[in-house]
């Protein structure tokens, strides 16, 4: 192999300018040129890359996001689209093509794979709900800024007497949310994996004011049914026979946004080395991720099939912690 490329899709995760920065290093070791696609799928369909050196990739490491950017691109998703990639990649003589991204972005690689391209994908998303990653780039991150605005808003929440809603993203998938609120201390947690009823939700912070607490916090998944907007509506609704008053707070995107932490860095470094010993190896056609506490390769087939289910018998921990 002479010549591979590598690029970031969907959601950006802190930690990918980590796994870019092995990648290209790495590829460069093994005597291969290495080539940046900029802007994901969008990127590679309008053949928008370039030759990366190992000084390309210095000093990126610290930094959030993804040197390379990312994109959301409708066009891949279709079977001429992913032709047409294919046709781009092999204009530029690219053998072999590395995609750090989550669910989306591996189901591109696997498309890729099954019209016959060499891909190896890297576990990235601060969602962490990809199959065949226990962990994946981001979700440290993201996580620590969800709790910082946690332990903000419970200073604020106690001076007023106040109960806060703080919704974390998570459109699929409360593991943010739920890890946020264990880490926290919530009086509640609401996710998308378990139907809520908004009165149940009101009683508990209820009983957290009963039983003298200065203040009451629920995080909240955006893709929960009852997220921030429609708690915030039913509290305000049932605010004079609650008594207590409700504001909510929405992370968004600042929780895509923070300084990698050393464990998105490493994670990106490991995953990013990994792929390119996949790679040397002829391993095709997986996913390079962290199983078990070491780099697992698994074939993209059953990263696009699987599910990675949330442990909901946290839910119920947090529950007797918080009662
Ligand atoms: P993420 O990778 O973070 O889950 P998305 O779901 O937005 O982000 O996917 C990123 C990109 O991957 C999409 O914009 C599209 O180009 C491509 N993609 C998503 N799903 C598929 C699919 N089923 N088949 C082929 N390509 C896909
Ligand atoms: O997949 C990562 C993620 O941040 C989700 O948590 C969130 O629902 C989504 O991306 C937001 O997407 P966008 O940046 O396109 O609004």
């Amino acid at each position: 192999m002479k010549r591979i490329a590598v690029l970031t899709s969907g959601g950006d995760a802190p930690g990918m300018n980590a796994a870019i920065r092995a990648v290209v290093r790495g590829g460069i070791d093994q005597g291969w040129e290495v080539f940046g696609i900029r802007l994901g799928y969008h990127g590679l369909l309008h053949g928008n890359m370039i030759s990366m050196g190992r000084r390309d990739v210095g000093g990126i490491m610290q930094h959030g996001g993804t040197v390379l950017g990312s994109a959301r691109c409708l066009d891949f998703k279709t079977e001429s689209g992913q032709k047409d990639a294919i046709r781009v990649l092999n204009q530029n003589d690219i053998e072999a093509l590395v995609v750090i991204g989550g669910n989306g972005s591996q189901a591109g690689a696997h498309a890729l794979h099954l019209l016959g391209f060499p891909v190896v994908g890297i576990a990235s998303t601060i969602d962490n709900d990809l199959f065949g990653s226990d962990i994946t780039i981001g979700v440290d991150t993201a996580l620590n800024i969800a709790l910082e605005a946690m332990d903000r808003l419970k200073v604020t929440a106690s001076s007023h007497q106040r109960a806060f809603l703080l919704e974390v993203m998570g459109r699929n998938c409360g593991y943010l949310a739920l890890m946020t609120g264990i880490a926290g201390g919530a009086e509640a947690i609401v996710l998308p994996e378990v139907e809520t009823d908004p009165e149940e939700i009101a009683q508990k912070l209820v009983k957290a004011y009963e039983k003298g607490k200065a203040h009451a916090l629920v995080v909240v998944a955006e893709g929960a049914r009852y997220n921030a907007e429609g708690l915030v509506s039913y509290f305000t609704e049932h605010q004079e026979r609650l008594g207590f008053e409700v504001r909510a707070t929405i992370l968004g995107h600042t929780q895509r946004g923070g300084t990698p932490s050393a464990y998105d860095r490493i994670l990106g470094t490991r995953l990013g080395m990994g792929a390119v010993e996949f790679l040397a190896e002829g391993k095709l056609g997986v996913l390079c991720g962290w199983v078990g506490n070491k780099i697992k390769s698994t074939p993209l087939e059953e990263v696009v099939a699987g599910k990675k289910p949330l442990d909901i018998n946290l839910l119920a921990m947090a529950g007797i912690l918080d009662k």
